[in-house]
């Protein structure tokens, strides 16, 4: 029961009980922030999906409200699926949502709020003429789901894409409406990536090349990419490239064609699914919800009596510096939580060893640390190791010529649990370094039923800066960052036994690096 207890997140959202999914609707309205999100109100495993509703001052601390939208009509009886949000400029608010139909026929449907006077937004009306959008021709009515907010177009008009596939090719079919009453399908496709399956919880947005601010969803210009991100069913990650969106061709093309959408990047090398970003006016950021599952299995879940989180509210930007990725950076609310702090500065470790750090008795933990090797040792690096991959590895067993360092978290005092997050560096056959960013779960629990994976990415790190990481530890939960949110990690830990968060210090065999500063804030 302690064990139970003590998994549960204190600072990420969770509904009080049963199964969430995907996060829903995002939006800021009158002085609150809302969050949608697929509930099943009857048990801890997916089924019977409504929409359920909190809100928040502050993206931190929520008041759960009744379920915003329950499976009550013949065109979403089936399940009130995702959807998205759009603020009008007169101020309506349009919630496009997919409905699982009597038949099991994938429909899009719409709804508002019945009192816009209503900060809290409690009741929504169910638009009298659903459902908006039946499947059309050509397409599966089982691959037809999960509208994006809509954007306006220089013409005017408001357009929104809608995840399907053709085949095997996932593609995204885009809508143009003037006034959310009549609609029209598009030519063409916004893209296509052969071979990536059903898009899932497509996602498109822009982001500055010039200002560190987010942008509302219709602006376009030289000075914006576009963002497009899909979830795929197959695989179950969250995808994202970017490109260029030509409005008057419909069309969206990627940067790099070896970076598309489901074949490049992902926002997160843990389990992260189903994201939405959404518009912040009021603090002018672009703010990324994923729905995180954790390492347990059902049986698991369904004796806890509940199942899966979503990961801290991420503000993403373009990364000016790299021009190859997004930054995604937990909001800046969460460091309202550092109540005390400990900062370990210039702490010497010594090489192939391990520093416990004393954190205390802390279950939630806000750690940044920064690694600092020489430049001369950087260049003298000489294991060419073309096949590294963070997954293919034996984690953090395995010793390179720079790595691993980095910390190990969820530590227990004799090491029996431990979930080492870490850089390990290679040379590649050009004779540059690469840089990987791992998380390995293999040791994260004795219990022998969970979730094992070695995972990460590789991390662009240029030329003299520092190794830098941030991990939030919030009871079951690790999230990572690395090098200012050019990539992360999500873990969920559960049914580990410790019940207090060690934090100790890996150092590489060699005695090439420093710690630089360390600050740990626990809360
Ligand atoms: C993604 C998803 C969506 C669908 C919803 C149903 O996790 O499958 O495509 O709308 O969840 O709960």
């Amino acid at each position: 029961e302690k064990q139970l207890a003590w998994q549960r997140t204190a600072f990420h959202f969770q509904p009080p009980q049963n199964w969430m999914n995907d996060p829903n609707g995002p939006l800021f309205y009158k002085g609150w922030y809302h969050i949608f999100y697929q509930y099943n109100p009857n048990a801890a495993v997916w089924g019977d999906i409504v929409w359920g509703h909190a809100v928040s001052r502050d993206l931190i601390k929520w008041l759960h409200l009744p379920a915003a939208m329950i499976a009550d009509r013949w065109y979403d009886i089936n399940g009130v699926w995702t959807g998205s949000a759009t603020l009008l400029p007169d101020g309506q608010i349009i919630m496009l949502y997919s409905g699982s139909s009597n038949d099991s026929t994938q429909v899009q449907n719409l709804a508002y709020p019945a009192d816009l006077s209503d900060p809290l937004l409690i009741n929504w009306i169910k638009y009298p003429g659903n459902p908006i959008l039946l499947p059309p021709p050509g397409i599966d009515p089982k691959d037809f789901r999960d509208p994006t907010t809509a954007w306006n177009t220089a013409g005017g008009k408001w357009r929104f894409a809608i995840g399907s596939k053709m085949n095997r090719t996932g593609i995204s079919l885009v809508y143009e409406t003037q006034d959310f009453k009549s609609f029209k399908l598009l030519d063409g496709v916004l893209h296509a990536v052969p071979a990536t399956g059903m898009w899932e919880c497509v996602d498109f947005y822009p982001v500055s090349m010039t200002e560190p601010n987010g942008m509302d969803t219709s602006v376009n210009g030289p000075h914006v990419k576009h963002v497009l991100k899909a979830s795929l069913d197959e695989d179950r990650n969250d995808y994202y490239a970017i490109g260029r969106y030509d409005e008057e061709k419909g069309i969206w093309v990627p940067d790099n064609p070896e970076n598309d959408v489901g074949i490049g990047l992902r926002y997160d090398y843990g389990k992260f699914y189903a994201s939405k970003t959404f518009y912040d006016q009021e603090k002018r950021r672009r703010v990324l919800w994923g729905w995180i599952t954790e390492s347990d299995n059902e049986a698991a879940d369904i004796r806890k009596g509940w199942a899966s989180l979503q990961a801290i509210p991420r503000t993403v930007v373009y990364d000016q510096k790299t021009g190859t990725n997004l930054l995604q950076w937990p909001v800046e609310e969460v460091e309202s939580l550092r109540t005390r702090s400990k900062n370990f500065i210039n702490i010497t470790v010594q090489a192939g060893s391990f520093l416990p750090l004393d954190v205390g008795s802390a279950t939630e933990l806000d750690i940044i640390a920064e690694f600092e090797i020489d430049l001369e040792a950087l260049d003298k690096l000489s294991d060419f190791d073309e096949e590294y991959t963070c997954g293919t590895s034996s984690g953090a067993n395995q010793r390179g010529a720079l790595g691993p360092f980095g910390l190990l978290v969820l530590a227990t005092d004799d090491f029996s649990e431990q979930t080492p997050v870490y850089f390990y560096i290679t040379k590649g056959s050009d004779g540059n370094p690469r840089t990987f960013f791992c998380t390995d779960a293999s040791r994260s629990s004795i219990a022998d039923d969970v979730m094992d994976d070695i995972s990460g990415s590789t991390v662009p790190v240029l030329r003299g800066e520092k190794f830098s990481l941030r991990i939030l530890v919030d009871h079951s939960i690790i999230e990572a960052f690395a090098q200012g949110g050019r990539t992360g990690h999500h873990y969920g830990i559960n049914r580990g036994m410790a019940n207090k968060s060690g934090v100790k210090v890996m150092m590489d065999r060699n005695d090439l690096l420093h710690t630089l500063m360390m600050t740990g804030s626990s809360t």
